[in-house]
């Protein structure tokens, strides 16, 4: 019996975009990733805001999947076969999530701040207290911490045994831009049907070094990445309610908070 082991690359870093312009200015970097993450790339007929029908009694974050039938969510929703993974830090606001649960998904949120490790609330509804990191925590650390509170995703999906998320939505305060490298670097992102992040402008976010063209440059070539892999970008939302601010400054007229939909295209 011949066993065939596919070994895939092991990637360290991204693919950085060339520079916007010779200079390396801060300007052409910020008005190419601005246009970028203003600028829907497919068009998505059905959206569902917080995963309910009806739009016009909700005034939390809009939480954003596609229904069309030509993405693969619409079916798996039918076939009682979708899966949520949503990653936050804190959020009191879970009206995705138990709705996403009621229109029969499986839901698993991951959240440090629970009160146990792990809440079954409802049939498809579970709360972990875990959170979301770029990297597994240290061997030796590990051993002498009773409870490992911060895993990778990677990691959670190889120990649920799940292969496929169809949600991912991601509030993770800054820290987005590294689990989102992680995702790309490790693969994990193509076993994503939808994705949706709330991204942070107002600093580089954690461990994103660099000047602010260099930070600009890799956010955008973040993205990039995504597109090479087939995920278009159906819905965005400039937040006016957080401070209009970017990388400290008040500039480009830009708000430091965005909410984006990414549907990958090779699942459909
Ligand atoms: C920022 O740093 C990069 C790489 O270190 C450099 O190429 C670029 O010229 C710098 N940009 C500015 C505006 O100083
Ligand atoms: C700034 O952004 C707001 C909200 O997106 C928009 O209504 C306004 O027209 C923009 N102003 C300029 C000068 O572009």
């Amino acid at each position: 019996m011949v066993i065939a082991l596919i070994l895939l690359p092991i990637r360290w870093h991204i693919d950085l975009q060339p520079w916007a312009s010779s200079s390396h200015s801060l300007d052409s970097e910020a008005i190419r990733f601005l246009r970028y993450i203003t600028t829907t790339q497919i068009i998505c007929s059905h959206r569902i805001k917080n995963g309910q029908t009806d739009q016009s009694v909700d005034a939390s974050k809009p939480w954003t999947v596609c229904l069309d039938e030509k993405f693969n969510l619409a079916h798996q929703i039918r076939n009682k076969q979708c899966r949520v993974y949503s990653l936050g830090l804190g959020e009191d606001d879970n009206n995705f999530e138990v709705n996403m649960a009621s229109r029969g998904c499986e839901v698993h949120r991951f959240d440090p701040s629970i009160a146990s490790t792990q809440i079954h609330e409802g049939e498809r509804l579970w709360h972990h207290r875990l959170s979301i990191d770029w990297r597994d925590p240290k061997p030796a650390i590990a051993t002498h911490k009773l409870h490992i509170t911060t895993k990778k995703l990677g990691t959670i999906l190889n120990e649920f045994g799940h292969w496929k998320i169809d949600v991912l939505k991601a509030d993770m305060e800054s820290a987005e831009w590294k689990i989102l490298e992680n995702l790309i670097l490790e693969g994990v992102v193509e076993q994503i049907g939808q994705l949706i992040f709330e991204i942070h402008l107002h600093w580089p976010g954690f461990e994103v070094s660099g000047n602010d063209s260099s930070v600009v440059r890799y956010w955008y070539s973040l993205f990039k990445e995504l597109e090479r892999k087939d995920f278009k970008l159906f819905y965005t939302y400039k937040d006016l309610s957080k401070p209009q601010r970017f990388l400290k400054k008040e500039i480009y007229n830009a708000s430091s908070c965005y909410i984006l939909s990414w549907v990958n295209t090779r699942w459909t």
